[in-house]
């Protein structure tokens, strides 16, 4: 078995998210049971995520398209630059479907709010729900609303399951927190 790195602290091992992950497939079944709908993923945070979601779907009979966005705020930093790149525009039409946005995290709320307004309602879907991994509520500096959320986590820059720092510890199965000593 892969040895915990020593400095990372586990924040959500990986039978949590996985199980958590279960939970919001199933709610997104209740919700969209006969209808056909598309998951946009927000790359590169939201691939693994993305990526367990749509198997666990698929064991619930559901068989979701499967998009992606690129998009870039922080750059090598921990911190929100604020302004957010365009690294791989939207491939598909979305143009009356019923469209599901994920993305890894929700932090200041920047991404997902410019994404929302620039790549995806543009475009008149015929409906959009929002679904994040986690969400750190006390970073927020614009409201997005939230339809499926995994987990709430404090006010810590978070790696693992997807998630960066400048590029590196997205592989790691478990969510965890860098630690600074
Ligand atoms: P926001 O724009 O501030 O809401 O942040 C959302 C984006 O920033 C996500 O798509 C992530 O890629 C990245 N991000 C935010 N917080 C973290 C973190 O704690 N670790 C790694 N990436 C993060
Ligand atoms: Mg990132």
């Amino acid at each position: 078995m892969k040895e915990v790195p020593q400095h990372i602290d586990v924040l959500i091992p990986e039978h949590e998210i996985k199980a958590r992950i279960k939970e919001l497939a199933q709610y997104i079944a209740e919700d969209y049971q006969d209808k056909p709908f598309i998951i946009v993923s927000i790359l590169k945070g939201g691939v693994q995520f993305s990526a367990h979601l749509i198997l666990e779907l698929g064991r619930l009979n559901l068989d979701p398209h499967l998009s992606f966005l690129g998009k870039s705020s922080y750059g090598k930093e921990t911190v929100s630059s604020g302004r957010i790149k365009t690294t791989l525009a939207l491939d598909t039409d979305i143009e009356g479907q019923d469209v599901i946005i994920l993305d890894d995290i929700l932090d200041t709320g920047l991404t997902l709010k410019t994404t929302l307004e620039e790549d995806i309602f543009p475009k008149n879907p015929a409906s959009v729900k929002v679904c994040v991994l986690l969400d750190k509520a006390e970073g927020r500096k614009v409201e997005v609303p939230v339809d499926y959320l995994g987990f709430s986590i404090p006010k810590k820059f978070v790696v693992g399951f997807g998630l960066d720092s400048g590029e590196n510890y997205r592989s790691l199965p478990y969510i965890g927190v860098v630690s600074t000593s």
